[in-house]
């Protein structure tokens, strides 16, 4: 796709073409003052002013759009994004009011993942003039961190490993001053048992790692971010059937997601003092696997015994949870595609939300519903901690009960939270199966948005 910076320009009046927005209810007036050849056009194009519903009106020697939207008075993220998807290339202004959070599924809406194409590099870019200039940066900025996150999802496991996530960790550090650790390969062993476990099995150019990327005045408080980076997931040694292993590329989605924030945070100055930890694993099967039965030491010092190696993100974000709760952190943040029953409960479009104060919950939540980034909130309900009890170990990695797979999923992680502290998890499915206007099939950010709209809300810039 083109540079999303070159999508969206400063309407300074050059030419451009017209999109009228309008509703079913406006619709008959907005027609009423057209020509009868242009309400032939309209007529012809089926056009009734529905949602996503445009057509294209010939006006002298040239043309001008009109879009269908559900309020022309308030729009949402999506409501122009089919039209950037299909309108040809050129220079375009709503003519009918601002733009506003419609910029941001402008962006989006041009979205291709092409890198792999040997031909098809899609069309040229459809450009938006806005007079609201002190909103595009902002939304600019969103809409790179959604094309990051999709671009990080969408790139094949073999070319998005352990290595590759470094290497992105090492672009975030150099592009914003932050300091960047990385403990690799059998040096986990002592600080990281379990990343180290779950990562050993992968081939040598796949090494497990650690990426521990610290950024901001060490006088703010200290937010952790936290992504499950398993740059594959074949489930280990008990491995997935074909069809549930076929998108495993998008484990490392809640690294992506992180990643992505951070980005954001670190490039609007938010006021915190940043630890992004992301631990990178290839959950590979080889002889070298962990295995059912196995028991895991923990950074923690807690024993986890091993009643399935398909419950690996868990593992490795405890870890990783223990390290950032060693900050002293005011809030912690993880993004994980941890359960399918996360996704039987909410589907693909609702990331689950789990939380242990109700303030913060409600915050991350509101904040995505503003911004079209709407999650679901479910418990991490403690009756249900005995469903990871184990008979050798201090406890096991997964329940042999197939109930509320999500909060007991979340229930492990808190173990590895830091007494008091406040945490946020999203339970995320980084994907998009089914495409919509401005949301391409592949890699998608969910959750995104709500939290960095949240801890704007909480810490300021
Ligand atoms: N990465 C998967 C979860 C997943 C599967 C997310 C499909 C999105 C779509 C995770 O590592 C996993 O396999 N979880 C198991 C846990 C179970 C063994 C307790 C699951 O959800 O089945
Ligand atoms: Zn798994
Ligand atoms: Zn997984």
């Amino acid at each position: 796709m083109s540079e999303p910076k070159a999508l969206i320009r400063p309407d300074r009046g050059e030419d451009a073409i017209a999109i009228h927005l309008v509703n079913k209810d406006g619709f008959e007036a907005f027609a009423k003052a057209l020509t009868a050849g242009q309400r032939a056009s309209l007529a012809a194009q089926k056009f009734e002013g529905g949602g996503y519903q445009y057509a294209i009106i010939p006006e002298g020697d040239s043309w001008f759009v009109v879009s269908g939207v559900a309020n022309p008075e308030s729009l949402s993220s999506w409501c122009l994004a089919k039209l950037a998807e299909e309108l040809p290339e050129g220079v375009y202004r709503v003519a009918t009011g601002d733009p506003g959070p419609a910029m941001f599924g402008w962006v989006t809406g041009q979205y291709r993942f092409s890198r792999y194409k040997s031909e098809d590099k899609g069309p040229g870019p459809r450009v938006l003039l806005t007079g609201q200039v002190g909103q595009i940066d902002g939304y600019l900025a969103e809409a790179q961190a959604e094309c990051m996150v999709r671009d990080l999802v969408n790139a094949p496991p073999e070319d998005m490993g352990p290595a590759a996530l470094e290497a992105e960790c090492e672009k975030l550090a150099k592009g914003h001053k932050a300091e960047l650790t990385v403990v690799r390969g059998d040096a986990l062993e002592r600080g990281y048992p379990m990343v180290h476990a779950v990562g050993r099995a992968a081939s040598r150019h796949h090494a497990p790692r650690l990426m521990h990327l610290v950024w901001g005045d060490p006088k703010h408080p200290v937010l952790a971010v936290v992504g499950k980076g398993v740059c594959f997931d074949s489930g280990g040694l008990n491995i997935k059937p074909g069809a549930g292993m076929r998108l495993m590329k998008k484990d490392m989605g809640g690294a992506a997601h992180a990643l992505a924030l951070a980005g954001l945070i670190m490039g609007t100055r938010l006021k915190v003092r940043l630890h992004l930890l992301i631990p990178a694993v290839e959950n590979a099967i080889s002889g070298g696997a962990f295995r059912p039965g196995d028991v895991l030491a923990s950074r923690k010092g807690l024993t986890v015994e091993i009643d399935n190696t398909d419950a690996e993100g868990r593992l490795i974000l405890g870890d990783a949870l223990t390290r950032a709760s060693e900050e002293n952190p005011d809030l912690i943040v993880d993004f994980a595609t941890l359960t399918g029953a996360a996704r039987v409960a909410l589907g693909p479009d609702l990331p689950a939300l789990m939380a242990r104060r109700d303030e913060t919950a409600e915050a991350f939540l509101a904040a995505g519903k503003a911004n079209d980034d709407a999650g679901w909130r479910l418990p991490l309900h403690e009756a249900y901690r005995e469903y990871l009890a184990s008979d050798v170990a201090d406890m096991a990695n997964s329940a042999s009960n197939p109930f509320a797979g999500a909060s007991v999923a979340g229930l492990f992680l808190d173990r590895f939270v830091g007494e008091g502290l406040d945490w946020v998890h999203f339970d995320t499915f980084a994907w998009t199966p089914a495409p919509k206007p401005g949301r391409a099939r592949g890699g998608r950010g969910l959750g995104l948005r709500a939290s960095w709209h949240a801890l704007r809300a909480r810490y300021g810039t």
